[in-house]
């Protein structure tokens, strides 16, 4: 009995990546990609087109995006905060551009450098300019239930966001939980604000897994409909702005939890173990 189907994001190229200490070859970023463009995933977050003396690692951004294979049927996305990182991607390939907000005043200026009010208007062109050539634009909101610097977020900081970013016509928002703090609970309330304005097949849950419950929190976020989920092989991941931030929640357990409760994700689960050994291998772990 098909439960219906689940689309995995995966985002370790990205999201995995952009916090590692150790510099990664570009060449590896690309075999990263490659391996799991192999394995059928709809769409990968490929990089992020920001500034190099805030995330350093990311910095090779246009050499990633212009020299992965492209696999019919994937989509290959990016981060732009700006015009200057929505033009780099496009330039580089860049199928699907994302825009990053947060819930969290703190956040918004530790991680973008202006505020949450600041932030929606500096996306607008790029959201424009998205329009305009027909680039998906997706949209992020960070800290929808905990601040690494403001503690606990109230849902309807969370809708503010989120209703902005749909305003500006992403047709999807993903709701981070940065720092993997979340509980069920936590998230269920968050939800069942964000829900009151925003359909839930316009939702993603993007969760790190600091604390554990990362699989929990997917499953509270299925119960509200939510069908697409971030995750990174391996597990990898941080945020260089967010201390405390654990990986993101690992492709091969969303994936299994996915299946076991009878949804299809679409993805060959040999060639994902393949993927994460690789990954695990870049970052010097077992
Ligand atoms: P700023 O310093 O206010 O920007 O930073 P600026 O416009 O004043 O530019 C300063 C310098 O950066 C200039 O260089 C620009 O050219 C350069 P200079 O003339 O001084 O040599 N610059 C750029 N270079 C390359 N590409 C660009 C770009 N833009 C400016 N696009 C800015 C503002 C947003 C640029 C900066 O704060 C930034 O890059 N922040 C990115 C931080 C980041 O990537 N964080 C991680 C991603 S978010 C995340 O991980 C959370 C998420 O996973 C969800 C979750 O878990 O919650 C998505
Ligand atoms: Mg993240």
């Amino acid at each position: 009995q098909q439960a219906g189907h689940v689309t995995i994001v995966e985002v370790a190229p990205r999201d995995g990546l952009q916090n590692e200490p150790r510099l990664v070859d570009t060449a590896d970023k690309i075999r990263l990609v490659d391996l799991l463009s192999d394995c059928g995933y709809e769409r990968i977050e490929v990089t992020s087109f920001v500034s190099p003396r805030w995330v350093p690692q990311m910095a090779d951004a246009p050499a990633v995006m212009s020299g992965i294979r492209r696999r019919l049927g994937t989509r290959y996305a990016a981060l732009t905060p700006n015009m200057q990182g929505f033009e780099a991607a496009i330039a580089a390939g860049a199928d699907e551009v994302a825009i990053f907000a947060s819930a969290s005043e703190t956040f918004s200026r530790k991680n973008i450098n202006c505020s949450i009010a600041d932030s929606i208007e500096r996306f607008r062109p790029v959201a424009e300019a998205a329009h305009n050539r027909r680039i998906p634009l997706r949209g992020y909101v960070s800290c929808v239930v905990e601040c690494p610097y403001e503690g606990a977020m109230a849902p309807e900081a969370v809708l503010r966001v989120a209703w902005h970013l749909a305003d500006l016509g992403c047709y999807e928002i993903s709701l981070g939980d940065t720092i993997g703090r979340g509980t069920p609970e936590a998230v269920d309330a968050m939800l069942s604000a964000v829900l009151g304005e925003i359909a839930a097949s316009k939702l993603a849950g993007h969760f790190h897994d600091t604390s554990g419950r990362a699989l929990d929190n997917i499953a509270a976020a299925l119960d509200h409909g939510v069908r697409v989920f971030d995750a990174a092989v391996a597990g990898l991941g941080g945020c260089p702005y967010a201390p405390g931030a654990a990986g993101n929640v690992d492709t091969l357990a969303v994936n299994a939890f996915l299946l076991k409760r009878g949804f299809s994700t679409g993805l060959d689960g040999e060639k994902l173990d393949y993927a994460a050994a690789f990954a695990r291998s870049l970052i010097g772990a077992a």
